[in-house]
């Protein structure tokens, strides 16, 4: 299996950082992984201009539901893939929280991303005080069958959002138990296609911790917040990505 490593700049990067960011990415980045990069929507264009050509493809943070229209300050679907974007991340918990964004809303960026041809990422993930009270599951369970449409095909990243920029994981064996959770939840909402959707570990990603996250059952990869925004970083999570993807059977 190929692991994908996603880096969510989120509210990052002028035009000079960003296009330097883009070109060691596209220097360094290992054949065996695939790489994502989620710049910010004003260097988009200019981002997606450098990664042509190499095997990094770019994304958007979050589009509208809609394709066009009165709605100031919002970009959409189409909006991204004109400036070169094939993926765009929705439900992110940075979204939900500070721009009240529902499991509704989610579903229906997600059918708006789609039917614009954009792969996507889904996120979802307990807060501290769900995880405090023991109902992470529920939350996620809830989130999963909300977010997703019946007919979904792209990658869902759970991401606790205490771990979210903060440098503290779950254990192993909590990445392990969600994910197998996650997993079946997927196989419930979405048959035959739930086998197929990639899970990303999501929260405080870093060189040191991401070898051993990726290894687990059922963890497909990462989405990568602060540590995407510095090259070598993110280059060394990409190569311990690479390292799975040779060591596993079948390639
Ligand atoms: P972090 O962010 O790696 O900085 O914790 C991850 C994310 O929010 O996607």
């Amino acid at each position: 299996m190929r692991h994908l490593i996603a880096g969510n700049w989120k509210m990052n990067g002028l035009a000079a950082e960003a296009a330097a960011l883009a070109e060691a990415v596209a220097q360094g980045c290992p054949v065996e992984a695939d790489l994502l990069v989620f710049p910010p929507a004003t260097v988009l264009t200019l981002v997606a201009r450098i990664l042509a050509g190499t095997p990094v493809a770019v994304g958007g943070q979050d589009c509208h539901t809609d394709g066009s229209g009165a709605h100031t300050g919002d970009v959409s679907a189409s909006m991204l893939r004109d400036a070169g974007a094939t993926w765009v991340i929705l439900g992110h918990s940075e979204r939900r929280a500070e721009h009240h964004e529902t499991d509704d809303i989610v579903r229906q960026k997600v059918n708006a991303a789609v039917a614009c041809g954009l792969n996507t990422i889904v996120c979802v993930g307990e807060t501290a005080e769900h995880r405090r009270e023991g109902r992470q599951a529920e939350i996620v369970g809830w989130q999963i069958a909300g977010s997703l449409p019946k007919d979904f095909t792209g990658v869902l990243a759970y991401e606790p959002v205490w771990a979210i920029g903060t440098g503290r994981t779950p254990t192993e064996a909590e990445v392990e138990e969600m994910h197998g959770f996650i997993r079946g939840e997927l196989r419930r909402e979405l048959g035959v296609n739930g086998e197929k959707v990639c899970i990303l570990y999501g929260g405080s990603v870093k060189p040191s911790n991401a070898a051993a996250l990726m290894a687990l059952p059922d963890v497909g990869g990462a989405l990568v917040g602060g540590a995407s925004l510095v090259a070598a970083d993110f280059l060394s999570i990409a190569r311990a990505a690479a390292a799975l993807s040779n060591g596993s059977a079948g390639g």
